[in-house]
């Protein structure tokens, strides 16, 4: 074999050797490249007598232009290779279900849901929300809604009391949200129109009792409030919370130490095998106290009962929760059982509002 034929099966095994790009483009600056083997070969036509070009010029532009085709190849055969691997390395099988998100995942618990159900409807009719603590005194939770001291309507309430503190003052767990009323009327100045929805406590456990629940104050102070703007008002609210066209409402005498007169009130509804439904029927639920505010709370919170009047109401939301969504226990709502949440539960995303629909 001559030096070229050497040369030529020499350089063509390196190309086809080689095992990736990076090394096949050494192999072509070794051959090809200023100072490559076969551009060396090249420089040395200039030099020799026309015959000698004429015979050897063929042969090492032959071989140039065959090292040159055999890297173009194989460049050609590296690239769909690896374009092969990464094919296999990154395929992804589109057959497989979506994973859910957090965001989807997640549920809203029934409590939290009805909460911002009721902050939209009385929003809507420009109430604003109010708040107060869980350890109440004494005088919020009892004293101040004009319930007397050793009256038995406080032992209406199964009362959890904290260990007197170093005054010898006994904090309860409050019973109930009217506390916040008395908080508001301290606080502010009336015209006043809140809802306070919050966590209360009473000691008592069953079916449909739990040690802590849920309840929604309502409370409007102004000049000339009646109870016909109580009416409407709760009339408004139980056909938007029902999501019902009209609900018949009954109000029943009753008694509370903190109004004057006070009603229970009951609404329409339809008993039919374990289901109930609103606006329909001749049956009568319970689903809240109200009344006046009675002259003496205005007169603990320093309004003068000649001036301001107004009325209050108080609901039990978990029950509320119950009746609207079909759940027969309250007592899965506090524990945590994530299939229960799955169940009840709501989307995070879908808000309760009164124009896109409380539970569209
Ligand atoms: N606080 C009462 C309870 O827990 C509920 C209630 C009744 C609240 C009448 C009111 C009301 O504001 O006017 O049993």
């Amino acid at each position: 074999m001559n030096d070229l034929a050497t040369l030529e099966s020499d350089l063509l095994g390196q190309v086809d050797a080689a095992p990736d790009e990076a090394a096949l483009e050494s192999v072509r600056v070794s051959a090809l490249g200023k100072k490559g083997a076969v551009s060396e070969l090249l420089k040395t036509l200039g030099a020799m007598s026309p015959e000698e070009r004429k015979a050897k010029g063929p042969l090492i532009n032959g071989l140039r232009d065959k090292v040159h085709g055999a890297i173009a190849n194989r460049k050609e055969a590296l690239a769909e290779a690896a374009l092969e691997r990464r094919l296999q390395a990154e395929r992804i099988d589109v057959t497989l279900p979506v994973r859910e998100g957090p965001e989807t995942r997640g549920r809203i618990h029934p409590i939290s849901q009805v909460m911002d159900e009721l902050t939209a409807i009385f929003a809507d009719m420009g109430f604003s929300v109010a708040e107060g603590p869980d350890i109440e005194t004494d005088f919020y939770n009892f004293t101040a809604l004009n319930f007397p001291p050793g009256h038995p309507a406080r032992e209406m309430h199964d009362t959890f009391f904290l260990k007197p503190d170093q005054k010898g003052e006994r904090k309860v767990l409050r019973t109930h949200t009217s506390p916040v009323q008395i908080r508001t009327m301290l606080s502010k100045a009336p015209p006043i129109r809140v809802i306070c929805p919050g966590r209360t406590y009473r000691h008592d456990s069953d079916q449909t009792h739990t040690p802590m629940f849920h309840q929604v104050e309502g409370l409007v102070i102004d000049r000339h409030a009646n109870i016909a703007h109580m009416k409407w008002i709760l009339e408004e609210f139980c056909k938007a919370f029902f999501e019902v066209e009209s609900v018949k409402m009954r109000f029943r005498p009753s008694f509370f130490p903190f109004t004057e007169p006070s009603a229970e009130v009951d609404i329409q509804c339809l008993r039919k095998g374990g289901e109930i439904r609103f606006g329909e029927g001749d049956d009568w639920l319970e689903i809240l106290g109200c009344g006046m505010v009675h002259p003496n709370v205005l007169e603990n919170c320093k309004l003068d009962p000649d001036v301001y009047q107004g009325f209050a109401w108080g609901m039990g939301i978990d029950r509320i929760a119950m009746l609207k969504y079909g759940m027969p226990d309250l007592r899965p709502f506090f524990e945590a059982d994530v299939r229960w949440l799955e169940h009840y539960g709501f989307r995070p995303l879908d808000l309760p509002s009164l124009v896109g629909g409380l539970t569209s």
